[in-house]
């Protein structure tokens, strides 16, 4: 699986180790930047990320911001991204299985590494579930 990594200022250093994490888990990763803590605007990381999904580029995407919420108010402006915001292994397990999410959102501000590696290897791992939950998809897509 490809998977686009992008982060602002905020989510630098989360997204670093994710990137590294991914590359232990036998991932093809695409980093799109940040590249340091110098300040920049979440919005064009979300808008790189979510171009590769959308493109085919890239099967899926990870952000990461401070908080998390600035990318995923971005990323779900995009029409074909389904982007979830989590803090917990639960709600990302979910959000592939039943919302089909193609973009992970972490808060690098807000949640620690360990967790935020779980959520990660979670996410990737995790098949999207259909049925029922593609019918509900096609309702607003
Ligand atoms: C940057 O200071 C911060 O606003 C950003 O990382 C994010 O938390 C926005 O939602």
């Amino acid at each position: 699986m490809k998977i686009a990594v992008g982060s602002d200022h905020g989510g630098f250093e989360l997204k670093e180790l994710i990137i590294r994490f991914l590359g232990e888990l036998g991932q093809d990763v695409e980093s799109v930047g940040c590249h340091s803590l110098d300040s920049v605007d979440y919005p064009d990381l979300a808008e790189k990320v979510c171009t590769a999904v959308r493109t085919g580029a890239c099967d899926c995407g990870i952000l990461v911001c401070g908080t998390g919420i600035g990318m995923s108010i971005a990323a779900n402006r995009y029409k074909e991204i389904r982007a979830a915001l989590c803090h917990e292994a639960f709600t990302a397990k979910m959000s592939r299985e039943h919302n089909n999410s193609n973009v992970l959102c972490l808060g690098g501000r807000v949640i620690g590494t360990e967790i935020a590696l779980d959520i990660v290897k979670t996410w990737v791992e995790t098949e999207f579930a259909g049925g029922r939950h593609q019918r509900r998809l096609d309702m607003f897509s």
